[in-house]
């Protein structure tokens, strides 16, 4: 008996062998999706030469258009075994037939992940980031992202360039239209929103994208608002200002990184071990990986820290930036530093499990092409235009609004006047994606539409974005004496604002604010409507208008939204993520700067030392009563829980909804603290009449405490204030 079991498990053992090697040849570990992914990233690993583990390190752009011979060009010029490209058309062909490549013409068939800027819709283009922000609506923030999500991973497009989270505090800067503002809690709370909209619960879903951190860090912080230079950034400042935001969305699961052009003190952001390496992998366990941002590593050559692009090569890989996008440096010199034993085999081995791991969690392997569907499946779904229309509504601001000119009631004539009345390409914004004018609803269609025959609208286009033609003035004007109240629609071009746009004021052109001042002399109420992608300087067309609102560049339900706040169908409910300073001489101007020496000195001696509008402020057609803050305790020690109540009343006739935001002060403490800090935000709904409680359940090593220059966390003993609006009360922490 004992003979015949041996016989037997030596012949089971031969089979199982014989089995799993032809399966192994059928099925390597790689490609089978019942493997735990990190077997998979491991078994493809050891397969891979050299030469492909650095191509898997590389993207290229796949070119602006899809005709048939730029097809046969890029794929004479990129290998199969490339790693990713930047995918610009807006349908699933020409990625398929470039995956295609890559899946039967690589020795190793690993799918190329295709990425792309998609930062406020793909096609459904809603509004711009900094606006978004204004909404103080997270969970609606995380549906337009899962639309863009949808439409771009539709449309071959499986990794957006977003969110941007980069807390910018000089509207000179072009690029503070991308971001969620001046704050770092606000840009860290709509970052998890934003990630968690294009990534879902699973990446591999067919409607899901992976997200990407940017740009790692500080940009936000360049010298005079120019682009590209320089940023002087402590490690106090690093920590305590820029870092939140990514630590947010790297816990929250962000996919990838993009690793910024700008140079942090003297290290750039794309050759910085501390920040890329020794926070984001070891003290952050980031899985995923960086991209590079485009030339950002060729370009240490420009900023002075490396001498050629094999040095550069060097130098931002080993700092932890595992893919190149567009620089033709990891191609050219990745294999040879490897080769040179100046790149570690290890290094190059993380990086590309790395890339890999991404690429199996979006599902490449199984899935690597995209259905081919047409356009009406993909695109401006009915359920994804009420999102944009909603947070159109809920993102623009009413900063004025004197005498109760808004809303709209009772006037029969109308003149609509100004360059962007009618204007569409420009209340885009910036980083538009496939965004098309055609479905762009203007500010005079929106009214005609909403107004509907009871009133007769006049357009006058008044003058232009710029220049100093003053010959459509008197037609204007003619337009707005004959009305009973002037719609008036200035502000900035759509490429006024965005990446390498910045700007010496934030003031419009003379020729607006000359249109203004004759407008006035029409005598009748005067309605500023402005978009723009930036804080607008607004002091001297404050006293000439009665009402003003700031719709920034709302995307293509502009009209819609635009014309129901006007009309008093939706209450407006946006509040600044930025400040508009007084004038463009107060940047940088914020709402949590730290305290001066002498608060009653030190201001301006020619223009007022405090913002025109300051951070969160916003109208409402209704009025809110705030109570006073209730404590749950106003003595605690460490490790106690506390939390706030404060009841609002919304004491008018109109619903609306109200946020309100929770800040603390630390007057006393170890190092100087902003003189007031955002720490929570929430948004209720509240019906004419009603009164309903915010709470604030505080975590006191999350709300409390500093952080230092390490990123280490300090709850002091001591006074601390929390505050909503003008209402305070003293918590004081014991030991
Ligand atoms: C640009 C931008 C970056 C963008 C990338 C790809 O230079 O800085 O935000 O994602 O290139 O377009």
């Amino acid at each position: 008996m004992r003979k015949y079991k041996a016989i037997y498990s030596v012949l089971f053992v031969f089979l199982s062998m014989v089995v799993f090697s032809q399966n192994e040849k059928e099925s390597p570990v790689y490609k089978n999706p019942k493997q735990d992914i990190e077997k998979r990233v491991d078994d493809l690993l050891s397969r891979m030469t050299l030469e492909e583990k650095v191509y898997q390190l590389n993207q290229y752009t796949l070119g602006r258009n899809d005709n048939k011979n730029n097809i046969e060009e890029v794929l004479k010029q990129k290998p199969a075994e490339l790693g990713s490209v930047i995918y610009f058309n807006n349908d699933p062909k020409l990625r398929n037939e470039v995956q295609r490549q890559a899946m039967e013409k690589s020795r190793l068939g690993i799918p190329m992940i295709f990425g792309y800027d998609v930062i406020h819709g793909y096609r459904t283009v809603y509004p711009i980031s900094l606006a978004q922000a204004c909404s103080w609506n997270p969970e609606l923030v995380e549906q337009a992202c899962a639309v863009a999500a949808q439409e771009a991973r539709m449309s071959g497009v499986d990794w957006t360039f977003s969110p941007m989270i980069d807390v910018a505090r000089d509207g000179r800067w072009g690029r503070v239209a991308e971001g969620y503002g001046e704050d770092p809690y606000t840009n860290a709370v709509f970052c998890v929103a934003s990630v968690k909209g294009y990534q879902g619960k699973d990446m591999s879903d067919p409607k899901k994208v992976a997200a990407c951190l940017k740009h790692y860090i500080g940009y936000g912080a360049s010298e005079g608002g120019r682009d590209y230079v320089y940023t002087e950034i402590s490690a106090q400042s690093l920590w305590d200002t820029y870092m939140l935001p990514y630590e947010a969305g790297v816990k929250a699961g962000a996919a990838t990184l993009m690793s910024s052009f700008n140079d942090i003190s003297g290290t750039p952001g794309t050759a910085n071990a501390y920040i890329l390496r020794d926070i984001l992998k070891n003290r952050w366990k980031h899985d995923g990986f960086v991209v590079s941002d485009w030339g950002a590593i060729q370009q240490l050559r420009s900023q002075g820290v490396a001498g050629d692009k094999k040095e550069a090569a060097l130098k931002a890989f080993t700092a932890g930036v595992e893919m190149d996008m567009m620089n033709n440096c990891y191609d050219m010199h990745l294999a040879e530093l490897v080769k040179e034993g100046k790149v570690p085999m290890s290094m190059l081995d993380d990086a590309v499990k790395r890339v890999l791991r991404v690429k199996f969690r979006l599902g490449l392997f199984e899935n690597p092409y995209t259905p081919e569907t047409d356009e009406k499946e993909r695109f401006l779904l009915p359920a994804s235009l009420k999102i944009a229309e909603q947070l159109a509504e809920e993102s623009l601001v009413l900063l004025k609004n004197e005498n109760n000119t808004l809303p709209l009631s009772g006037q029969t004539k109308i003149a609509v006047i100004g360059p962007l009345a009618k204007s569409r390409w420009h209340l885009l914004g910036s980083w538009a994606a496939h965004g098309n004018t055609d479905d762009v609803i203007t500010i005079y269609d929106g009214l005609e539409t909403e107004l509907g025959n009871n009133v007769q609208l006049s357009y006058a286009e008044g003058c232009a974005f710029d220049g100093n033609d003053t010959s459509k003035f008197a037609e204007a004007l003619d337009a707005a004496t004959k009305s009973d109240v002037v719609i008036l629609c200035l502000g900035e071009k759509k490429d006024w604002s965005g990446e390498n746009a910045s700007r010496s004021t934030i003031a419009l052109p003379k020729i607006q604010e000359d249109l203004v001042m004759e407008l006035k002399k029409a005598g009748k109420p005067l309605i500023l409507l402005l978009s723009s992608g930036r804080p607008l300087e607004l002091n001297r067309l404050e006293p000439l208008s009665d009402a003003m609102v700031a719709i920034w560049q709302p995307g293509i339900m502009t009209g819609k939204a635009v014309a129901g706040i006007l009309s008093g169908r939706v209450n407006p409910s946006g509040k600044l993520s930025m400040t508009f300073p007084y004038a463009t001489g107060q940047i940088p101007v914020y709402y949590n700067a730290r305290q001066s020496a002498r608060t009653h000195q030190g201001n301006y001696q020619d223009i007022p030392t405090i913002p025109l509008y300051e951070f969160a402020h916003g109208l409402s057609y209704t009025n809110y009563v705030y109570s006073d803050i209730k404590a749950s305790a106003t003595t605690i020690k460490r490790g106690d829980k506390l939390s706030f109540e404060i009841a609002v009343t919304n004491a008018g006739k109109m619903d609306g909804k109200e946020t309100v935001h929770w800040f603390i002060t630390d007057p006393v403490s170890t190092i100087s603290r902003p003189v007031k800090e955002l720490k929570y935000f929430e948004k209720k709904l509240l019906k004419a009449g009603e009164t309903r409680v915010y709470r604030f359940e505080v975590d006191l090593m999350r709300d409390f405490a500093f952080v230092d220059s390490t990123g280490k966390r300090f709850l002091e003993s001591g006074d601390y204030y929390v505050m909503v609006k003008d209402k305070k009360i003293k918590i004081e922490l014991v030991d």
